[in-house]
Order: structure tokens, then C-alpha cells, then sequence
């Protein structure tokens, strides 16, 4: 569970302030979909990085079962980060010089990144359909392939908490319904939490919960009603 207490976020440029999250509180169930919707500029990016620790909240609390991250010490954090957050973005973020397998192997490449972690790169690649593209470069994939790439790598180290900002965003309809059953099969099969930003309604199901943030606070916090 992650526990969501009195959150503000106040951004700076030069001397004026911007105040984005004013006061959100709520809770986000583990081991489901979570989805933030809202208005373009009512904070849902900057909830989502605050809640990977991508960035630090002005004040508030973040509670990841039971640890406030804010009270964690650099070291702490950082590996909180690397260890149990998969971040997915909308624009991808491959490196362009880099194969599909070593795109997924991003992460590793300060530990090293040959056989077990290899192999475990090729079977994602392959969970999400990319078997017979691993020696691709980006600029050789269509854009839903890219982002199944960028899937597999948030999901390589099996992290419990992952983070997906509009990752349907830069797709067309049918291939964002992809995405998303990959992301739900890869979420059934190891129990992650997810929590997606989204505009697109249509990828919500029933069961999911859903946080409408408007204003800096939530507006709403439901699980969603079938339509
Ligand atoms: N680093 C920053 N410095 C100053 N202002 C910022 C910064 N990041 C975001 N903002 C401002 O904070 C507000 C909320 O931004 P945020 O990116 O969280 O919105 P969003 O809900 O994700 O919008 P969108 O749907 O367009 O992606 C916006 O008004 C934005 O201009
Ligand atoms: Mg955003």
C-alpha cells in the first residue's frame, strides 16, 4: 500500500512560485492498476515522479509499506529507485545506438550485463512480442515496438512499483490497447502495483482505481464503475 498524506509540491521560476500539488492526500492499493487522470497541468506527472522519488516533495508524506520515502537518506532513496521502481515514459527514452536487448539492459550496465541478465532481457523481449526483433535499433522499430522495448526494461529488474507517464501517449488507438494488455499480462504474471498517468479512458477497467486530481488535490478517488 502506499499511503499518500497532505502532499504539496511548490515549483520555483526565478522568484515566483507555482504551486502544483496543494494538499493531496490518498491511497493506492498494491498489486492493481492505478490510474491518474485529469486536466493537462493539474499535476499528474509531478505526482507520479514524487511517487518514485524522481523528485522530492515540498512537503508531505509518501508512505511505500509503511517507509516515508522523504525521511530515506540519499543512499536509501537511490536504491529504492533502482531497485523497486520501473519507470516507463511517453516519448520511450532508447538509446539510439543500442539494440533492443541492450535498451532492456540499460539499467544493469553498472553491474554488468551478460548471461543470466541477458537472458532474462531476451525473455521479456519476448513476453512482450520482440523475439525476433532483439538487434534492432530503435529508429528500426515502429513506435508501439519501442515502447514494448521500454516496458521490458522497467520490468527487468522486477520491480514492485511501476510508474507508466501517458505511455499510449505518442501511439495510435489499437496499438495503446497493446501496450496495455502487456502491461496487465506482465502485471498478472509478478504482481506489481501500477500506476499509470493516462488521458485515454478507454484503457480504464472495472476494478481499476482511479485518482482525479484537479487543482493540485484530488477530486476523486474511486475504484471504476463499469460504463
Ligand atoms: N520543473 C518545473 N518548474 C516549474 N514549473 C513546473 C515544473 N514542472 C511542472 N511545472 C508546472 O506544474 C504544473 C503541473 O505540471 P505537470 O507536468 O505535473 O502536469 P500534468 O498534469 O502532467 O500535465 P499534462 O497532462 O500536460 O502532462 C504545470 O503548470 C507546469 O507548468
Ligand atoms: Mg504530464
Amino acid at each position: 500500500m502506499i499511503q499518500v498524506e497532505n502532499l504539496v509540491k511548490t515549483h520555483h521560476r526565478g522568484d515566483v512560485e507555482i504551486p502544483v500539488l496543494r494538499g493531496v492526500t490518498c491511497s493506492i492499493p498494491r498489486g492493481k492498476f492505478t490510474f491518474i487522470v485529469g486536466p493537462s497541468g493539474s499535476g499528474k506527472s509531478t505526482l507520479l515522479y514524487l511517487l518514485g522519488a524522481l523528485d522530492e516533495p515540498t512537503s508531505g508524506r509518501i508512505e511505500v509499506d509503511g517507509r516515508d520515502i522523504a525521511a530515506m537518506t540519499d543512499g536509501e532513496r537511490d536504491l529504492f529507485r533502482r531497485q523497486e521502481v520501473g519507470f516507463i515514459f511517453q516519448s520511450f527514452n532508447l538509446i539510439s545506438n543500442l539494440d533492443a536487448i541492450d535498451n532492456v539492459l540499460v539499467p544493469y550496465i553498472p553491474l554488468g550485463t551478460s548471461g543470466e541478465r541477458r537472458e532474462s532481457a531476451e525473455t521479456l523481449l519476448r513476453q512482450v512480442g520482440l523475439g525476433h526483433r532483439l538487434d534492432h535499433r530503435p529508429a528500426h522499430l515502429s513506435g508501439g515496438e519501442q515502447q514494448r522495448v521500454a516496458i521490458a526494461r522497467a520490468l527487468l529488474k522486477r520491480p514492485s512499483l511501476i510508474l507508466a507517464d501517458e505511455p499510449t501517449g505518442e501511439l495510435d488507438s489499437k496499438t495503446g490497447a497493446e501496450i496495455f494488455g502487456y502491461l496487465r499480462q506482465l502485471q498478472a504474471d509478478n504482481g506489481a502495483t501500477v500506476v499509470t498517468v493516462t488521458h485515454d479512458h478507454r484503457y480504464i477497467r472495472p476494478d481499476d482505481h482511479v485518482l482525479e486530481i484537479g487543482d493540485g488535490v484530488i477530486v476523486r478517488s474511486s475504484v471504476h464503475a463499469a460504463s
